[in-house]
């Protein structure tokens, strides 16, 4: 009970201490609409032709911002909401595909690892993965960029007070785990390329941004927080099943980052 409460407290007080101006991006418009509908006394600057969106969202200051698909752009707009609007923490939200069976559309991951599927030397016979390397200092980075375990912890919390959207009236409550993601320039719609993830990284799911914000932050020092909503099951039906489910998925990310500003008071 005593270690419950100390808990409690510590995460209060971390919690506290990210009380500044928080970065949120998603990928795609489906991924930000529903938080951008819902910014009080909301701003807009441009820089270098992205819109960044700035107010209020549950009280708390934010800046918004929409990266487009894949590592490139996601490590522009990323690079560009640090350097512009100096956030205390960057959180990612939007939709992936499972690589989990026991995932469904419409579940959330909260990204606790996360690494690229696509980053190596490529023989004749496979792709031996490498960890990447941070320019200044040399360093390799790790293989796995880890969540804040602060924010993650704040994430788990909210969750349990929000109502995802079901994906049909009679599906289950979507439920919401903790796990590994891995990213590449890819829309995976293959069932061999899953096996793969699961055996090579033992990710749950797969998007194509989260370890780019995650390496930025890592290099920078910031706390950060990937959550995504599966919206297919990166397998042959996906390219179908992204389209179908894409927006509801988009919607429950959405609705629990909105929970974990919430609580990061
Ligand atoms: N985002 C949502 N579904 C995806 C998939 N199957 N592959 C890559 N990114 C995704």
């Amino acid at each position: 009970m005593k270690t419950r409460f100390i808990f409690f407290v510590i995460l209060f007080v971390s919690a506290t201490s990210f009380a500044q101006r928080i970065a949120i991006l998603g990928a795609m418009t489906e991924e930000v609409e529903l938080l951008q509908s819902q910014l009080k006394q909301a701003k807009t600057k441009e820089v270098l032709g992205f819109k960044f969106k700035t107010g209020k969202l549950n009280g708390k200051k934010v800046v918004l911002a929409e990266t487009g698909i894949g590592k490139v752009n996601a490590s522009i707009v990323t690079t560009l909401i640090i350097k512009h609007f100096s956030p205390k923490i960057v959180i990612f939200t939007g939709v992936a595909g499972a690589v989990n069976p026991d995932l469904n559309q419409g579940d959330i991951l909260i990204g606790k690892r996360l690494s690229y599927h696509d980053y190596g030397r490529l023989t004749n016979d496979s792709l031996k993965f490498y960890p990447t390397r941070n320019p200044h200092t040399k360093q390799l980075n790790p293989q796995f960029f880890l969540s804040d375990s602060i924010l993650i912890a704040v994430a788990n919390e909210a969750a349990k007070g929000i109502e995802l959207k079901k994906i049909t009236s009679d599906s289950p409550q979507p439920r919401v785990s903790v796990g590994t993601i891995v990213t590449g320039d890819t829309f995976v719609a293959s069932s061999v390329a899953v096996a793969g993830f699961s055996r090579n990284y033992q990710a749950d799911a797969t998007e194509m941004e989260g370890a780019v914000v995650a390496q930025i932050c890592f290099q920078q020092n910031l706390p950060f927080l990937i959550i995504r909503s599966i919206s297919d099951k990166a397998n042959e039906a996906a390219p179908a099943d992204f389209q179908t489910f894409k927006k509801v998925a988009a919607d429950n990310s959405a609705i629990l980052v909105k929970a974990i500003i919430k609580n990061l008071e």
